[in-house]
């Protein structure tokens, strides 16, 4: 029977599928579903300092290819999903989960790096460099200049491992300039992709969300191959200590090999999650043994990293 295991920072992982930031993660009734499932872990909803309402509604679509949103950071604030992390990991000491935060401004994500740095917590931290949905805010990680300020500022406080969740890039060079800059600081894992920023979708003659006149992130079926190039141009580019997240996508067993075949070391699911429920990760997951089983795989090991370039 091949295996799912992988790890990420040295932290073993039952299983390399769990969820997507953003979905079945806001509230501690969602994240116990998705931990007692066959998800290997969780992430946690994006925390910003201050608990958040988020946007007006309809903030959330699902539709026949992907989904869009434009949900606007609802969350707890960072102390409900710490209190958690904290009793969760006396309760299973054997398990590591995500933390996943940003804030509104840069005092704000060095406020809330520096109350993790400072707590018991033993897991993952994800900075989300990359949400396309706050008006007024940009996308933090299409500002190479400010998003090398945030990491040297970061890495001169933060000790425990620490991973950033990043936007699709589009061009070759600003792969490049991205991962120049990553390399310079000890990151754990980079997390490719975040949902395809501010696109619009349209039924009959209206937008299906109502903020931002119907702009949206985009993710599902519609972003697997912008998702597969990010992971893999960041697993060429990248010193080897620095893993990769897959994400995006992810409908299939078949999707996740993909992923794993770019690079990846873990893959999340967001739009199927959302689309199919927590059932979603034991279908992916049986879908992955049978094409490693078919192909001879017993571990990922086997074949991450290994896609195959056409010769000449
Ligand atoms: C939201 C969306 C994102 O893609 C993200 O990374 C963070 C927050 C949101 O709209 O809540």
């Amino acid at each position: 029977m091949p295996s799912t295991k992988t790890q990420i920072a040295g932290f073993p992982f039952e299983n390399c599928l769990m969820n997507a930031a953003g979905v079945a993660c806001m509230t501690i009734a969602e994240l116990e579903e998705v931990r007692l499932s066959q998800a290997g872990t969780f992430v946690t909803k994006t925390a910003t300092l201050e608990a958040r309402a988020g946007n007006p509604e309809p903030r959330y679509q699902d539709v026949p290819l992907g989904s869009i949103n434009s949900m606007g950071l609802p969350n707890q604030g960072l102390d409900y999903y710490l209190d958690y992390l904290l009793e969760l990991q006396e309760k299973e000491p054997n398990q590591t989960f995500f933390l996943s935060l940003v804030g509104l401004s840069q005092e704000e994500t060095h406020r809330l790096l520096k109350q993790v740095e400072e707590s018991e917590f033993k897991g993952l931290t994800e900075l989300n460099l990359s949400c396309p949905n706050v008006p007024g805010k940009p996308q933090i990680a299409y500002d190479f200049e400010t998003t090398e300020t945030i990491l040297k500022e970061v890495f001169s406080y933060f000790t425990k491992p620490l991973g950033i969740k990043l936007p699709p890039y589009f061009d070759m060079v600003h792969f490049d300039q991205a991962a120049a800059i990553f390399n310079q600081f000890p990151l754990a894992f980079v997390n490719c992709v975040n949902s395809i920023g501010n696109g619009l979708y349209i039924e009959d003659e209206s937008v299906v969300i109502r903020p931002k006149n119907g702009f949206g992130g985009i993710g599902g079926e519609y972003i697997k191959p912008t998702a597969l190039a990010n992971v893999h141009a960041f697993y060429q580019r990248l010193k080897p200590e620095i893993q990769i997240i897959g994400t995006g996508g992810v409908l299939t067993g078949r999707d996740a090999f993909e992923h794993i075949l770019c690079g990846a070391s873990m893959v999340q699911v967001g739009t199927t999650l959302h689309k199919e429920g927590v059932a979603a990760f034991e279908r992916i997951t049986a879908e992955l043994k049978v094409i490693m089983a078919e192909k001879g795989y017993e571990s990922l090991d086997d074949f991450r990293g290994k896609l195959q370039y056409i010769e000449g």
